[in-house]
């Protein structure tokens, strides 16, 4: 079934992706009318047309292998990581991360998607997994096709993601990748202040044999 193990406190800590109380890698810090600091939490984005409404067996934080197939999904295989926390970098633990995604060509498993380009019969494009308790997550995938939103619009690869944590504001928003040249035209991104979409672009961690890793942390505000 792949890797439904979240990656241990240990090696989160070692690979620079742990959160303590306002600690949090790479989270912009803002500070607030009665000055007290706090974090800035990630920006949300519209749902998409393309929210999976076809129910599937293995929703597993293993993306490219589904129960069952032999065959793994085609294109660049790809691991995302990073916490969820609270404004005041407080761990989320055990909450609900749902997402979906395009496969390696651009396409949605969805009946509405018009992208003419194939689907994957073995890429499982929707996950619903959890934090662990001290809000860090994980998940293995393959790096999204970019896809026509219109005519005169791609969209860049991207993660469409729904967060539900304790206490916390339900977040919708799109994980995007770093150093993707449509990033700049995007329709959707572009509208987004500098450090609004800096919050929204996964960071690059390493290339791991055939597998690039990327850490994004994400911060929920209170509910
Ligand atoms: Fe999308």
């Amino acid at each position: 079934m792949g890797v439904k193990r979240m990656i241990s406190r240990r090696k989160a800590i070692k690979l620079g992706l742990a959160s303590t109380a306002l600690g949090v890698v790479g989270a912009t810090k803002i500070t607030h009318s009665w000055g007290r600091e706090m974090l800035m939490p990630t920006p949300a984005e519209v749902e998409g047309p393309f929210y999976p409404i076809t129910d599937q067996h293995d929703k597993d934080a293993d993306l490219t292998l589904i129960a069952g197939h032999k065959k793994h999904a085609n294109g660049q295989p790809i691991i995302i990581e990073g916490t969820v926390t609270d404004i005041n970098g407080m761990p989320v633990n055990h909450a609900v991360i749902e997402l979906w995604q395009a496969n390696a060509s651009g396409k949605y498993n969805h009946p509405r998607d018009p992208n003419p380009a194939p689907l994957d019969p073995d890429f499982q494009g929707w996950a619903v997994i959890n934090s662990d308790r001290n809000g860090f997550y994980s998940f293995k995938t393959v790096k999204p096709g970019a896809y026509p939103a219109t005519k005169t619009w791609i969209r860049p690869p991207h993660i469409h993601f729904k967060i539900s944590g304790n206490n916390c504001r339900i977040l919708t928003t799109q994980l995007y990748f770093p150093d993707e040249p449509l990033n700049e035209a995007d329709l959707l991104l572009r509208n987004k202040s500098l450090k609004e979409q800096s919050a929204m672009i996964a960071k690059f961690v390493g290339k791991y044999e055939d597998m690039i890793k990327f850490s994004y942390n994400i911060v929920l505000m209170p509910g």
